[in-house]
């Protein structure tokens, strides 16, 4: 066992839903228009895993197999699968275990991580622990929510906002001791709670009448609170990791926001100083896929990326919830495939 090993990033792999919800049919559903969202978000569409009989574990299973073709390896040899997301399937058995059997990880242990927005980077960094103590050998880290499975589609100030989608990377040592996860910085405060949750359904609020009644099954939030927290936090800890680690912006080859606005991502390019043709951006096609965001920007940029590159992951979210994580691409080049 060695403690000097660091987790790279082996495979990468995502999965969307065929069908898309555009502006013009949201028009259509609460009283809003294309200009507002386009302006005020930067999204144009997103994808509805619509089937009834689909869940969030069905989009991860499909994941885990995504990632095992493009590695050439079997699901069987993968040790552990977390799975950050805030639309598990049920409260238990969770999310992990549930994709596990049906992507046939039959030898792997798992867990959910519940982390919102910034769930994927939690996850990455705690699976990345497994991987540098030397106690595991292939981690999956998926990020993956059905947030149409919690939107109120009656509500303009949410709905045009998420879609859903998953996401997700597999993790092994790095044999160069270079490349991989470098650094993170992770934060969170509770007091952000009242800005953005889902209040029924758990310990505090059961499921009852009233709470189905009262609407408390969906997400919702205080747009304003969180938009300031978010250009503030996600800004300041891009900020941060760059400054501890001596990055200049030259240094950093992609800036992988998470998207949730057009306007945050931009606050935080322009704090690091990097310029947008180093953002990876695709809010426009997908919305706010939560703990997917990321993972799928790596996915839809990784036959573009190169061994060596430094890239600064970063988000924020519901908790609140932010971070920030500096590594270093370890594959060639990889083309998308679906
Ligand atoms: C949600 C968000 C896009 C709203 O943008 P905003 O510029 O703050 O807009 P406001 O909430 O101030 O609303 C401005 C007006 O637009 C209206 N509006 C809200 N949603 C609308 C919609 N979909 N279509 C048209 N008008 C809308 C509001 O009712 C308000 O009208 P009023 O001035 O008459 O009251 C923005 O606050 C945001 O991105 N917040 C952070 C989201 C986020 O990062 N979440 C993180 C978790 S992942």
């Amino acid at each position: 066992m060695s403690s000097t090993q660091t987790a790279a990033i082996t495979a990468v792999h995502g999965w969307l839903p065929e069908d898309k919800l555009t502006n013009a049919d949201l028009e259509k559903m609460v009283d809003t228009n294309d200009e507002w969202i386009r302006t005020r978000t930067g999204i144009t569409e997103r994808r509805i895993l619509k089937d009834p009989t689909k869940a969030t574990s069905d989009m991860v299973a499909e994941v885990i197999k995504g990632l095992c073709v493009q590695r050439g390896i079997e699901p069987a040899t993968i040790d552990l699968v977390i799975v950050a997301t805030v639309t598990p399937d049920m409260f238990f058995p969770s999310t992990a275990q549930l994709a596990c059997y049906k992507s046939g990880a039959v030898n792997a242990w798992g867990f959910d991580l519940s982390a919102a927005c910034s769930g994927f980077l939690f996850a990455l960094r705690t699976g990345g622990q497994f991987i540098s103590t030397g106690t595991h050998k292939r981690v999956v880290v998926v990020g993956s929510d059905k947030m149409s499975s919690i939107v109120d589609y009656t509500d303009r100030t949410t709905c045009v906002l998420f879609g859903d989608a998953g996401a997700g990377v597999l993790l092994e040592a790095d044999p160069t001791g270079d490349n991989g996860i470098r650094d993170a910085i992770l934060r969170s405060d509770g007091s952000g709670a009242e800005h953005l949750r889902m209040q029924a359904g758990g310990s505090l609020n059961p499921a009852s009448h009233e709470t189905v009644d009262a609407k408390m099954h969906f997400i919702e939030q205080d747009g304003k609170p969180v938009f300031k927290a978010a250009v503030t936090s996600m800004a300041d800890v891009s900020y941060e990791i760059m400054e501890r680690n001596g990055l200049s912006a030259d240094d950093v080859s992609w800036l992988v926001p998470h998207q949730a606005n057009m306007r945050i991502i931009d606050a935080t390019a322009n704090r690091m100083g990097v310029g947008r043709e180093k953002v990876m951006i695709n809010i426009q096609k997908y919305g706010n896929t939560t703990a997917a965001t990321i993972p799928l920007c790596l996915w839809e940029w990784a036959e573009r990326l190169t061994p060596g590159e430094n890239l600064i992951l970063s988000s924020f979210g519901g908790g609140f919830t932010w971070g920030s994580i500096w590594l270093k691409w370890a594959m060639e080049p990889t083309p998308k495939a679906q």
